[in-house]
């Protein structure tokens, strides 16, 4: 954590909950924004309920970012059950999702489709959330750095400075999400500090200075401050631990502390 960037903890709700349930937790984790001290508060519901939380964010007047978990990257057309860019920024959200690794896995997402997302976000004025990280195979073959390079610079390429800086980046070990499995904080930071130096290439150290790096992969309140104590973590995505309000709030606490 460092103090010139303001930390950001998202939850990642992805497949779950119903519509009433998702309003309650949105309500619960508002009347409770306070404990999340200086950290800022991004909740990202599955695309049908993101209408229902944003109307219980807004509700009370709530500092709260909305988000969506994928979108395509087309403003309109013939791309049956797919959700646009300005439909999101219509719905009220200020941020997206994109190349989470269950897209990468489960639904094709390659590098290039992330990069045209990730453009296409920023075009409208979404805050990109660009998820990255190596699976347990790829660790254990000691090829992280490699990995976690290829994308990144895949899922970045050709933005401009002022357009990288815009970018948060989740850095999320496959092998640590939903597995109760945490990176150690070293080895988060050390992933964490090999994508900041990547950003200071393709950009410039202060753009990289400036980017929101998050870690994901079982992110509990128990473990969330020692990895929010290391210089290059600024945040957290959080899956399973989002769905509770308690939890969610703990985690936030870490990090806005
Ligand atoms: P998890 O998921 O916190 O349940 O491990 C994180 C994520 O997939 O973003």
């Amino acid at each position: 954590m460092t103090a010139s960037r303001t930390q950001i903890v998202a939850g990642n709700w992805k497949m779950n909950l119903d519509r009433t349930a998702a309003r309650d937790l949105a309500a619960a984790v508002a009347a409770r924004v306070g404990e999340a001290g200086t950290a800022e508060l991004v909740l990202c519901p599955p695309a049908v309920y993101v209408d229902t939380v944003g109307a219980a964010l807004a509700a009370v007047s709530s500092p709260i970012g909305l988000g969506a978990q994928t979108m395509h990257d087309k403003a309109s057309g013939a791309f049956t059950g797919e959700v646009a860019p300005p439909m999101l920024v219509d719905l009220g959200c200020r941020y997206v999702i994109l190349g989470h690794s269950e897209r990468r896995t489960l639904f094709g997402e390659t590098d290039a489709i992330v990069n045209a997302k990730t453009k296409s976000a920023l075009s409208v004025g979404l805050t990109p959330i660009v998820c990255v990280g190596e699976t347990l195979e790829e660790r254990e073959a000691n090829r992280t750095a490699e990995v976690v390079t290829t994308q990144v610079k895949g899922s970045l390429a050709g933005l401009s400075p002022a357009e990288l800086e815009k970018v948060v980046i989740a850095y999320e070990p496959v092998w640590a999400i939903g597995t109760g499995k945490v990176a150690t904080p070293q080895q988060a930071q050390e992933v964490h500090a090999l994508i900041r130096g990547l950003l200071a290439s393709i950009g410039s150290p202060e753009v990289a200075s400036k980017v929101r790096i998050q870690y994901g992969g079982s992110v509990k309140p128990d473990n969330a401050v020692d990895l929010a104590s290391q210089p290059d973590i600024d945040g957290a995505l959080v899956g399973g631990a989002s769905l509770k309000a308690d939890d969610f709030l703990g985690i936030a606490k870490a990090f806005g502390a």
